[in-house]
């Protein structure tokens, strides 16, 4: 089922957030989901470990450049979704991972760093694309944006974005205290204690808006499997 992986050459951007966020809206729905934690920081391996669980998510942090293809290809079969939380930065595991993937979504924060990290990702889809021959399908979601207010630079991402005609969720994740706090609670935003996290509400109506726009471009694109495409590329 569809491989949804997050990308953006720029540690900081959201990404993991923004990963855990759609698996853990998923799994809510009853789904199965395999998350691959590609992040050396592993933040989704240590939410895992945590005693608050999400039912339906598993978790794969052992993860090769060399087999990262196949681990993909094969977990897309017993899932529904899977969701792969990518590194800072443009390496083997990254060009692997979205050269696999039926949907790359790209996290950027209304800031110039973020929208070049960004752009390095979308460069990079354009020279794969041309190796594995098929269209990588691809989107941006804005991250950390003010509820009440748009910034200067988020205007200026705005700008730089539709410029290049890319396709940017009408949603954005909103700068939440709930979900900075998933990762010290553990388990999904349903349920948390909202004597000790604020917002919560408003958060899952962000995070359910967010994912539905996502699972609509996620379809699964039949085609030939690609094992270890990058496997001796530098
Ligand atoms: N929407 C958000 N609301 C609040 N904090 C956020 C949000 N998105 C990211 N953060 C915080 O910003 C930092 C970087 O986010 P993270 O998701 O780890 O980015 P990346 O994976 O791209 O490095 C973390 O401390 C995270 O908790
Ligand atoms: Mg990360």
């Amino acid at each position: 089922m569809p491989v949804i992986s997050f990308a953006n050459a720029k540690g900081g951007a959201g990404k993991t957030t923004a990963a855990l966020l759609l698996a853990t809206e998923v799994a809510a729905r009853g789904k199965r989901v395999t998350i691959f934690d590609a992040d050396p920081q592993k933040w989704i391996s240590k939410w895992y470990e945590l005693p608050r669980k999400s039912p339906g998510i598993n978790v794969v942090s052992e993860i090769s450049p060399a087999s990262i293809t196949e681990q993909i290809t094969l977990a897309a079969e017993t899932s529904d979704y899977v969701i792969v939380d990518l590194e800072g930065t443009e390496n083997l595991i990254v060009a692997n991972a979205l050269s696999v993937s039926d949907l790359v979504v790209v996290p950027i924060q209304g800031s110039s760093m973020d929208a070049r990290g960004g752009a390095k990702i979308l460069t990079l889809i354009k020279k794969l694309e041309k190796i594995v021959r098929h269209d990588i399908k691809h989107c941006v979601v804005l991250t950390r944006t003010n509820a009440a207010v748009t910034t200067r630079a988020m205007k200026a991402v705005q700008d730089f974005l539709s410029a290049q005609n890319i396709d940017v969720l009408m949603t954005p994740i909103v700068e939440r205290a709930a979900f900075r706090d998933l990762f010290e609670f553990g388990g999904g935003l349903s349920g948390l204690d909202t004597s000790l996290v604020s917002g919560v509400g408003k958060a899952r109506e962000n995070a359910s808006l967010y994912a539905a726009e996502i699972l609509e471009r996620a379809i699964t694109v039949p085609r030939k499997r690609w094992y270890n495409v990058f496997k001796r590329a530098s």
